[in-house]
């Protein structure tokens, strides 16, 4: 039974059916992970949540670091202009990276991001994301592991905020317009 926040329209994407492709592609990448030397990146906040369950359905020994990154500009849009908040902890050289990402929306985020890491001499590099909205994607960035492709809608729930709030719902849901109208 899903639990319905009041300022939640609809449930895009429910608890069962989240956890159960979250099974799927912890099965795919612990077969192409086999005798590899694999770190989850986690890009901070949003991936959080996602990242702490996919983990536990990954079958072949990793390690875990966390990455938090700021985009400048307006809340609702990434600029493409990206200001490391926390860097990570573990040396990444010769390692076999897989960037955990809640949402690719324009896919500025994480065009940048692989840049960087890839310029650190890491051995292999891919990139996992729950979320990716087609229609706005403005960079030919290849996604390795997608969970679900979500239509061009203000989406929140299981890592994804609204002004910091609605990461901790279970589902991914749609926000209500008179929600974000009222704060602009
Ligand atoms: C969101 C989301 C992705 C990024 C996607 O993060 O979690 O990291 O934006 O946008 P893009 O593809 O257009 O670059 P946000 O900057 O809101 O930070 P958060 O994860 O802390 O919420
Ligand atoms: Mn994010
Ligand atoms: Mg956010």
């Amino acid at each position: 039974m899903t639990i319905m926040n009041k300022d939640v329209k609809k449930v895009l994407i429910d608890q069962e059916t989240l956890q159960s492709r979250i099974k799927e592609l912890g099965k795919e990448i612990s077969k192409d992970y086999i005798a590899k030397d694999l770190l989850l990146i986690c890009v901070l906040k949003g991936a959080v949540l996602f990242m702490a369950d996919l983990a536990q359905n990954i079958e072949v020994p990793l390690e875990m670091d966390f990455m938090a990154i700021s985009s400048y500009g307006n809340s609702t849009e990434s600029s493409g202009v990206v200001r490391i908040v926390k860097d990570l902890e573990t040396s990444i050289e010769g390692r076999d990276l897989l960037i955990v990402e809640d949402i690719v929306d324009s896919g500025l985020t994480l065009s940048y991001l692989s840049e960087l890491l890839k310029g650190r001499g890491v051995r292999s590099l891919k990139i996992c994301t729950l979320l990716e909205k087609p229609a706005r994607k403005a960079t030919d960035i290849t996604i390795d592991y997608v969970g679900f492709q979500v239509p061009d809608e203000f989406v929140v729930g299981y890592g994804l905020d609204y002004a910091e709030k609605y990461r901790n719902l279970p589902y991914i849901g749609v926000l209500k317009e008179e929600v974000y109208q009222q704060n602009n």
